[in-house]
Parts: C-alpha cells; structure tokens; sequence
C-alpha cells in the first residue's frame, strides 16, 4: 500500500483526505492538527490512521511513501522541511511558500535529502478538467498554431463577508497576501503549462485593497507576464468584486483560439475557434483522457508518478516560477513600474 500522512485537517485538508482514501492503492496511515477536536472528528473517521497533535512526532515516527501539507501559508515552509528531513516525499497546498527565497530553501532541502516536493495544482483536474487535457493535447500538436497571448480571468463576486471576517486568509503575516497569493498560483501554473514555458521575463501588475477594507491584503489584483517563449500573460483574479463572476481562460494563437470556461459543466468546458469553421466547436471529450493526465485526480497522478519514480506534473521546480511571479507582481505594484525577473 501507499502510505499517506496529511498535515492539517481544514477545507483543503478534508478534501485531499476523501480523494487520497478513495484510492485502492492508499491507505491514510496518519493525520495531524493541533486542533484536537479536529483531529478527534478524523481520527473517528479513519480509526486506522495514526493521529497527532504535533505533525512533527507524526513525521519522525511513521513510515510514509507522501506527507500532504494542508497549512496555513506561512506554516508550509517549515512543515515541509520537517517532512522532508524525516525521508517522506511532500506534496504542499499552494503557495508553495510565501517568498521566493523560503521556496528554494525547500527545494533545496528536497534535493539535499533525495526527496520529491511538489504542489497541488488540481485546477487541472478539479475545475478545467477533463476537458482542458484534451486540449492541452491539441495544443501540444500544433492545432493551434503558434499561441501569441492567454487571457486569464478569476473574478469572485463574494469570497468573505464585506462587513468583517476571522480567517487566517486575510492577515498578511500569515497568508503573504490576499486573492493574488491565494487565487494566482493555479491560474498562473495553468497559463504556464498550457503555454509549456515556466520561464517568466517580466511583470507589470497591481493589486487592489478595493472592498475588503479591514484586511491588510489585496482582494483584486491585475497583472501581464511575458513568458520567455514570447507568449504574454494577462490575468485579472479578485476575491471579490462588484462585477460579473468570471472564470475562464482565452487562448490565441497563429491558427486556431479558445476559450476555457470552469464555470460550464465537464464535456462543455472548451471552445475552439478557427479560421476552418464559422461558429465555434465544443471539443469533444476523449474517452482516454485520462490516461493523458495519468490519473482521475491530482491525488491519483502524484501516487501513479511516485509509484513510477517519476516527479509529478506539479513540480516545486514550476511553483518556484509562479512564486517568481507573485513576488515580482507585489514589487511592481508598490512601484507601479515593470519588474524584470
Ligand atoms: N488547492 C486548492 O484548491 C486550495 C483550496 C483552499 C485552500 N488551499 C490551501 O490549503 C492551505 C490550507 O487552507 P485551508 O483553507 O484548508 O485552511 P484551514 O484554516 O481551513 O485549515 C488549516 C488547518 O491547519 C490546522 N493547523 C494550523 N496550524 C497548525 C499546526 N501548527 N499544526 C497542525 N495543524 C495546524 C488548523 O487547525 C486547520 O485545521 C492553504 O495553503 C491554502 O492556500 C488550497
């Protein structure tokens, strides 16, 4: 069996836990949260699973084949670390880290100890997917031709109350930044994966305190990259907004666009434009697009890769670009001037 260990048992925790169990080849061996009540509630619902208070004991004392990380933002780097130092391979919630220089401490613990860290980008499986594999796929065969721009929008109407709210989210000290840390990393890895180039040039963006006024963080951010392929990025995301929710992804490219909607219904999601067709068509979904994606879920594409000794398609290498990224885009807001990575 492939045994899993998961570190904080809130929204995100919850979530990997259901889709690692629901896997033959795992067993949930541990869990950890320092809010015993919590992990009373867990422990009751996975008897087997040894539990914890402290996810270090959990780390040092178990044999895990993948301890998930599910922290607050500025607790990943550490629990990484400890993780990692104690042999288990990692898979951390996003943002890998809250700066660039804690991500490539982690990164270089991983290596110095053997050990695969990666990032949960599930937008791929969980919201865009299936059918964004399949385009994927198109776009790797040149059905599109040369792709020149991606527009990427992840417009909330209403994430937390407008008249106050207690979350960890929205106190910089521990979320490193509000919507465009919490909602960027996913939309920026896919841009970058559909584009097949993590190497960002420059970012011009800004970030808005535009209607959350009681937290010190951004609630609506606005930003273009240029990808070192020469393809640019332009991404609106905002925690909440007085406008339309949109959640959506625009390709263009020398012969064919289109146009990727989270918000339709799997099998409905892709819209491909082209000069062949004068309306545009909905791409079918392939009956084998899972074995492109290798994996139902983000959770079964890690256990398929670290059972192959392969590093998944979500490596701590990719989330120290979008990192990059973010950094650069909260330096160039506060100068309101282009920043050059
Ligand atoms: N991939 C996604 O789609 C997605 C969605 C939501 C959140 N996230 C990410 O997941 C992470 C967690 O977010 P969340 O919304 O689940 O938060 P949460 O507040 O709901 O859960 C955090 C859990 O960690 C526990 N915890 C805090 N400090 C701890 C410590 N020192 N030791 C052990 N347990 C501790 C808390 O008791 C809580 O149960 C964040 O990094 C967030 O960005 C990812």
């Amino acid at each position: 069996m492939f045994e899993v260990g998961i570190i904080g048992l809130g929204y995100i925790g919850e979530r990997h836990l259901k889709k690692f169990s629901e896997l033959k080849q795992v067993n949930i061996a541990a869990i950890a949260d320092k809010d015993s009540q919590k992990l009373r509630k867990y422990a009751d619902m996975y008897p087997a699973a040894g539990h914890f208070v402290d996810y270090r004991l959990m780390c040092g004392t178990k044999r895990l084949d993948l301890v998930v990380i599910c922290l607050p933002n500025h607790l990943h780097t550490e629990a990484c670390i400890t993780a990692l130092n104690a042999g288990h391979h990692v898979l951390c919630e996003k943002p890998l880290a809250t700066s660039v220089a804690a991500a490539e401490r982690m990164i270089s613990v991983a290596s110095s100890n053997k050990r695969i860290l990666c990032v949960a980008m599930n937008f791929r499986w969980d919201f865009f997917g299936p059918d964004i594999f399949s385009l994927k796929r198109i776009i790797e065969e040149g059905g599109l031709g040369t792709l020149y721009y991606i527009r990427m929008k992840y417009l909330r109407r209403v994430t937390f109350s407008p008249s106050g709210a207690h979350r960890w989210n929205l106190f910089k000290k521990f979320s490193g930044g509000g919507a465009l840390i919490d909602l960027g990393p996913h939309m920026l890895d896919l841009a970058m994966w559909l584009a097949d180039n993590y190497d960002p040039m420059s970012v011009k963006g800004l970030a808005y305190n535009g209607l959350i006024k009681y937290a010190d963080v951004d609630d609506f951010a606005s930003g273009f990259i240029s990808l070192g392929s020469g393809i640019d990025i332009q991404l609106e995301v905002a925690w909440s907004c007085h406008n339309e929710p949109l959640w959506e992804i625009s390709l263009f490219g020398e012969k064919g666009g289109a146009n990727v909607s989270a918000l339709k219904p799997p099998g409905d999601r892709v819209k491909l434009y082209s000069n062949h067709e004068d309306q545009p068509i909905t791409l079918p979904l392939e009956k084998e697009v899972h074995a492109i994606c290798e994996g139902a879920s983000l959770q079964e594409h890690v256990v398929t890769r670290l059972n192959a000794r392969r590093i998944p398609d979500c490596s701590a290498d990719k989330a120290l670009q979008v990192m990059r990224v973010i950094e650069a885009w909260y330096r160039s807001s506060k100068s309101r001037t282009e920043r050059f990575l």
